[in-house]
């Protein structure tokens, strides 16, 4: 497996390698896109090219949306889109919807809190395109306004027969949910610091804050968190971040089993 990040990464590039040194593969790795060829002027294209002679399967992590698309379509191995940008992160929401039909044991009619950066962050991107396939979903889409959900996928998640509610207070939509999703406000996707600065610290999950959840509440995050989860709420019945990436090793497992036609 050819693992290529040219953005930081701690989880998905350590699990997508354990999961491929746990199925008995190997790994040639480039840790950071500034020690590459790339760094000389080197297309995506010719590296997709290249990588396809030293490695059966690529993982790509790159800041620019549809990087990795670019990458498989001068690729001949398959390839997986580790995060391209703030547009997607595929193989993060297909840990996050194991991880949920785990905690709450089926994947229809749930109630789901999404709080955050709504506005880039891939892995929200990517987790509504999936949730959106299964039934009746109630969404609390919750954040700052200068952080909101694209409009038009909104009025898509309704087409597709889901409730949607924004808004901002956190506290609020608690007593609802079944699922709370945090995420991190993505500093790296900002055009200035003053504009980060004004949303960073506007939620903080703290252990205060769940005495009227749900009892089959499950709190998850992609991880890394910055501030946005109390470390008071990390021995709480709900807190399942750090469970959820450790799931996130055998999907990686399953996934390069799948895409390399091995049984
Ligand atoms: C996420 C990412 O890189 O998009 N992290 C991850 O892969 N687990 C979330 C984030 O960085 O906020």
């Amino acid at each position: 497996m050819a693992s290529l990040f040219f953005e930081p990464s701690t989880r998905t590039r350590f699990a997508f390698e354990s999961a491929m040194q746990r199925l008995g593969g190997s790994i040639v790795t480039l840790e950071s896109g500034a020690s590459s060829s790339t760094k000389k002027g080197e297309t995506l294209a010719d590296t997709g090219r290249i990588m396809s002679g030293y490695a059966d399967i690529a993982v790509i992590r790159h800041p620019q949306k549809n990087s990795a698309e670019e990458f498989a379509q001068f690729s001949s191995i398959p390839v997986i889109n580790a995060g391209d940008g703030p547009n997607q992160h595929p193989s993060q929401s297909l840990l996050d919807i194991y991880s949920i039909n785990h905690f709450q044991g089926h994947l229809d009619g749930l109630t789901i809190g999404i709080v955050g950066d709504l506005k880039f962050s891939r892995t929200v991107n990517s987790l509504i395109k999936l949730l959106a396939f299964y039934k009746r979903h109630t969404f609390y889409l919750i954040s700052h306004p200068n952080l909101k959900m694209a409009a038009e996928t909104v009025n898509w998640l309704k087409k597709n027969g889901h409730q949607v509610i924004e808004m901002e207070s956190l506290k609020d939509a608690i007593p609802h949910l079944d699922i709370i999703y945090m995420t991190r406000v993505q500093e790296e996707r900002f055009e200035s610091r003053e504009a980060y600065l004004s949303v960073k610290d506007h939620y903080r999950l703290d252990r205060s804050q769940l005495q009227d959840a749900k009892k089959n509440l499950s709190i998850m995050h992609p991880l890394p968190r910055v501030c946005e989860i109390a470390e008071d709420v990390d021995d709480h019945p709900a807190a399942k971040y750090f469970e959820q990436a450790h799931l996130g090793l055998y999907v990686r497992m399953a996934l390069i089993t799948e895409m390399l036609g091995l049984k």
